[in-house]
């Protein structure tokens, strides 16, 4: 459960079997910054079931996916891009991470995705960001 007294603060789940509990995530256009913070509840390490959040406009998820996927020192998301809003980085089982990123950039009701950009995992483990 999402159940939170600040709704420009956003807390996602991820699991061992490569998907978040959350499949939709709203923000009030109203909030100034987002803090968001990514919970993996499996066991798995990071090595072999590592996750991350990272927000891209949905027509640019699959691009910034696939730039990402060789960038495992930059928690496989590609450097300096534009088109990646904002992004954590790479957890394993038991761990959280946390960011807070500015909306200013956010168009309200624009088309956002969010996903694990970990390789192989962006095609399956997303949802919905709304901002509106
Ligand atoms: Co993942």
């Amino acid at each position: 459960t999402t159940a939170s007294v600040d709704p420009c603060q956003l807390m996602v789940e991820s699991t061992d079997q490569m998907s978040f509990v959350q499949t939709e995530l709203r923000v009030p256009a109203s909030c100034r910054d987002v803090t968001l913070t990514l919970k993996h509840i499996g066991t798995m390490p990071a090595a072999s079931m590592g996750h991350n959040w990272v927000l891209t406009e949905t027509s640019k998820m699959r691009s910034v996916a696939i730039a990402g996927m060789n960038e495992s020192e930059n928690a496989y998301v590609p450097k300096d891009d534009a088109r990646v809003l904002a992004h954590t980085t790479v957890i394993g089982g038991g761990e959280s991470t946390s960011i807070t990123f500015p909306t200013r950039g956010l168009e309200k009701g624009g088309d956002y995705t969010f996903f694990c950009s970990f390789p192989g995992h962006w095609n399956i483990m997303k949802g919905t960001f709304v901002f509106q």
